[in-house]
């Protein structure tokens, strides 16, 4: 039997039903958003089952190893842990990617990057060469890669765990044939001319960062969060890459923050490039740069 900090117990002999149950309401004591998704999530990972299966076969029995591992999750994510890192996978569009602690979690928020560049693009069999800057996991790019067969590209990062992450999610979901990764300051170590260049840098001001919720804060690398004093100087540096490396009518694809689109739009221009839209993410807010050159 083993005991949690607020006296929650979940032991050898406990039903499955009742270890959700406990670990469920242990989740909303703790005050975390969505008690109910994490509980079924870590039990699953946990004991290596579907989720599904807390329904179908409640009155199973926990062994003592699937108790310990489920009560080791369970004090990871009291503790503010994001579910993703202690799986050490997240799931985006529809792609199962590997983390490390190297590497920002995906968010469903920057798949509206991966959706509008797929809209202003009919013909996905054409040759085209992508640019992922701060490929991070390599999120944009393996999805991009993903739904664009005639299209390979470059992924760079600063962060050296990152690029080895992001290598391995490529080889994982098919597509490091036409993948390539490399450490550089943004496109410092880059040249030639590409397409179609995406990123999501970092664009959160840095008085901001340590105010984040515990499980970005303590759990995201500093490196994917701080986008320097006012969260753009990040941008900046991005948007003067896309200005010399895009292709004449090339598409650029930045994300940025919610209240950031009039800074970055000005920033756009500034830099040469014509702003074709600024799309807006599943919540309804300004996230996505549509850019030309
Ligand atoms: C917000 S994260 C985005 C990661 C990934 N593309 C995603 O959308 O989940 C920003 C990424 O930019 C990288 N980065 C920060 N500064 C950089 C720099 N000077 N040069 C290259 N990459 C940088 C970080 O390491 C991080 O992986």
């Amino acid at each position: 039997m083993v005991a949690g900090r607020a006296g929650w117990r979940i032991g050898a002999g406990s039903t499955r039903g009742r270890a959700l149950a406990t670990l469920r309401q242990a989740f909303a004591e703790a005050g975390l958003d969505t008690p109910a998704l994490d509980s079924r999530l870590l039990g699953a990972a946990a004991l290596g089952i579907e989720g599904s299966a807390f329904l179908t076969a409640p009155d199973l029995l926990l062994t003592g190893p699937e108790a310990e591992r489920l009560e080791a999750f369970a004090r990871r994510r009291i503790a503010r842990e994001p579910v993703a890192r202690i799986l050490g996978a997240a799931e985006f569009w529809g792609l199962l990617l590997r983390l490390s602690p190297e590497t920002l979690i995906p968010r469903p928020d920057t798949e509206t990057v991966v959706s509008a560049a797929l809209a202003r693009i009919p013909d996905r069999l054409r040759p085209r060469r992508v640019l992922d800057l701060g490929t991070g996991s390599g999120c944009l790019l393996v999805a991009l890669l993903h739904e664009i067969p005639g299209a390979f590209g470059i992924g760079i990062d600063r962060a050296e765990g990152a690029g080895r992450t992001a290598r391995s999610n490529a080889e994982a979901n098919g597509t490091l044939a036409r993948a390539a990764f490399a450490l550089s300051d943004w496109a410092a170590a880059i040249g030639g001319s590409f397409d179609l260049i995406v990123s999501n840098p970092p664009y959160i001001a840095s008085r901001e960062v340590a105010g984040l919720d515990p499980e970005v804060a303590r759990h995201d690398p500093a490196a994917a969060l701080d986008g320097g004093p006012d969260g753009l100087a990040a941008l900046r540096h991005v948007l003067a890459d896309a200005a010399l490396l895009l292709a004449p009518g090339g598409l650029a694809l930045v994300e940025i923050g919610f209240d950031q689109a009039e800074g970055g739009t000005a920033l756009s221009r500034a830099a040469g490039l014509a702003v074709e839209a600024v799309e807006r993410d599943l919540g309804g807010r300004p996230r996505v740069l549509v850019l030309r050159r």
